[in-house]
């Protein structure tokens, strides 16, 4: 399996036991009087969004963080079901917490998101230490719940909500960076794709309200950040409408009111089904220099029998028809993907349509994996899971080296251009050098120049590269011409 590294991205949600590292207080004790709680997020971005809910929700009952979980009154993991591992990843985490707790048998054990909505009450049945179990939609219910632990009862709360968008609480970012941050516009999904547990665990789609969306995305602007990402199962499917006015918005117009907020304001957005994404959708991309050029748009299988059997409603010539568009009227568009090997009954010629796809879709980069089975879902009820491990294994390593070729034929063509890139802060290599993104969401690393801080937009040209990162150096016209 690709494990994409540590920092924040568009990437961390497909990535199975990712930990957000948090940098908080400096305190390294506990005081009487004083609550402290600590959080683990992992799964995809949604995840990570939903825990700056969480962390805002305690705030509210006197509730400050830690990066310290041994000072911690309330130890909280945001969990993930989408494979196999990452349940197992989030059970070796328990392990870790169940030791702090038997040296402080007063912490409050929380577990939070998707496998507390897929075990429900089974998970207190399984894991002795932990006390709450909360779902996706029921944060609101967090401070009942951490109220009645203290003293000393156990709670869960697992309720899915046809409404919950959480739209009125303001988020506390965790772990930011102060330039870019993550905005939830919808929950849920109505897809039922046969191999997803995600439409189980958190229930049914609901789109935000617009104009709070807009309103979070201002005062973030205001507050310093660059750049906003519009997070949703499949954003193309963003509909929300006004109950008194009957104003209704769809995705297209809901992007570009976020580009009006500033143009110094970038804005990006994943994820885009490829049975929904629309042309409105790309003129609106094409029309707003700070709507950055990238769409993640997973393709599963390069299969059309594989397609249809996963449920996911088109088939390889569409999903040829929408890339084509994308590059007709975006020219300058990066485009990456997700994909599954050896899904059932996947044979080695429809495998071997998954790598064609990703050679002609050109994807700069893709999270690959191997399929596995979820309990409750369409594929495990229905069809066999009869690829052997060894092949699904064997078949994603095909997978993951013609996607490296790609990704470094795609970053070969950057060679010499000039990318206009918001910088995020020092590389994580040295500090003499800044990290930041161009519009096709690459990350770029280049020479500090005095004058320039994170937050800021400058112009970088590409000297080199390797198959995941850019290096350059800002691009000073006077230098060129000279
Ligand atoms: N809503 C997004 C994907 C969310 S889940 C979309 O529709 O594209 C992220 C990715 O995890 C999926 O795109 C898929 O590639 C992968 N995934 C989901 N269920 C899986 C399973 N049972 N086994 C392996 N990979 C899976
Ligand atoms: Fe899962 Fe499909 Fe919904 Fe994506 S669109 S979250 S893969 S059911
Ligand atoms: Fe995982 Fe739930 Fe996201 S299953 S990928 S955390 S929606």
């Amino acid at each position: 399996m690709l494990k994409k590294s540590k920092s924040r991205g568009l990437s961390d949600h497909q990535i199975d036991g990712e930990r957000q590292g948090e940098v908080y207080a400096s305190d390294m004790e506990r005081v009487e009087g004083k609550k402290r709680f600590y959080i683990e997020s992992y799964g995809c971005q949604m995840n990570f969004s939903d825990s700056e809910i969480v962390a805002s929700i305690l705030h509210e009952i006197g509730y400050s963080s830690t990066g310290n979980m041994d000072i911690a009154d309330l130890i909280l993991i945001n969990t993930c079901s989408i494979r196999e591992k990452a349940e197992e990843t989030v059970r070796q985490r328990l392990r870790e917490f169940d030791k702090i707790k038997l040296k402080h048998p007063g912490t409050i054990i929380g577990v939070l998101g998707c496998m507390a909505e897929r075990l429900k009450k089974k998970f207190l049945e399984e894991e002795k230490l932990v006390d709450i179990v909360v779902g996706p939609d029921a944060y609101r219910d967090l401070p009942k719940l951490v109220a009645e632990a203290d003293d000393g009862e156990k709670g869960i709360n697992v309720i899915l909500s046809r409404e919950e968008t959480y739209a009125d609480i303001s988020p506390i970012r965790l772990n930011s960076n102060g330039v870019t941050a993550f905005i939830s516009i919808m929950r849920g999904c109505d897809n039922m794709c046969s191999f997803c547990v995600v439409p189980f665990t958190r229930g049914r789609e609901r789109s935000r309200d617009a104009y709070s969306i807009v309103a979070e995305a201002t005062d973030l602007f205001d507050r310093g950040y660059r750049e906003v990402t519009l997070l949703g199962q499949n954003v193309d499917s963003y509909h929300w409408s006004h109950e008194e006015s009957g104003e209704s918005v769809n995705f297209a117009e809901l992007l570009e009111r976020v580009a009006l907020v500033d143009p110094q304001l970038r804005v990006r957005f994943s994820t885009s089904h490829p049975k929904d994404i629309t042309d409105q959708v790309l003129h609106t991309m094409a029309a707003y220099e700070n709507i950055c050029k990238y769409i993640h748009l997973p393709v599963q299988s390069g299969n059309s029998r594989i397609l249809k059997k996963m449920n996911r409603t088109y088939d390889r010539e569409w999903y040829m028809e929408r890339v084509e568009s994308i590059y007709r009227i975006l020219p300058d568009c990066a485009i990456s993907s997700d994909m599954i090997a050896g899904f059932c009954s996947e044979t080695e010629e429809e495998h071997q349509d998954s790598l064609s796809i990703i050679e002609w879709s050109k994807y700069s980069m893709s999270y690959m994996f191997f399929y596995s089975e979820r309990p409750g879902t369409l594929a495990a009820r229905k069809y066999e899971d009869d690829i052997p491990l060894e092949t699904k294994k064997r078949r994603l390593a095909e997978i993951i080296r013609i996607q490296q070729q790609v990704s470094y034929q795609h970053n070969k063509a950057d060679l010499g251009k000039v990318f206009k890139v918001l910088i995020e802060g020092d590389s994580k290599k040295s500090a003499q050098h800044f990290k930041g993104r161009n519009s096709q969401n690459k990350m770029l690393v280049f020479p500090k120049l005095p004058g320039l801080s994170a937050g800021d937009y400058c112009h970088v040209k590409v000297t080199d590269f390797n198959s995941v990162t850019l290096i350059g150096e800002v691009f000073v016209q006077e230098k060129i011409h000279a």
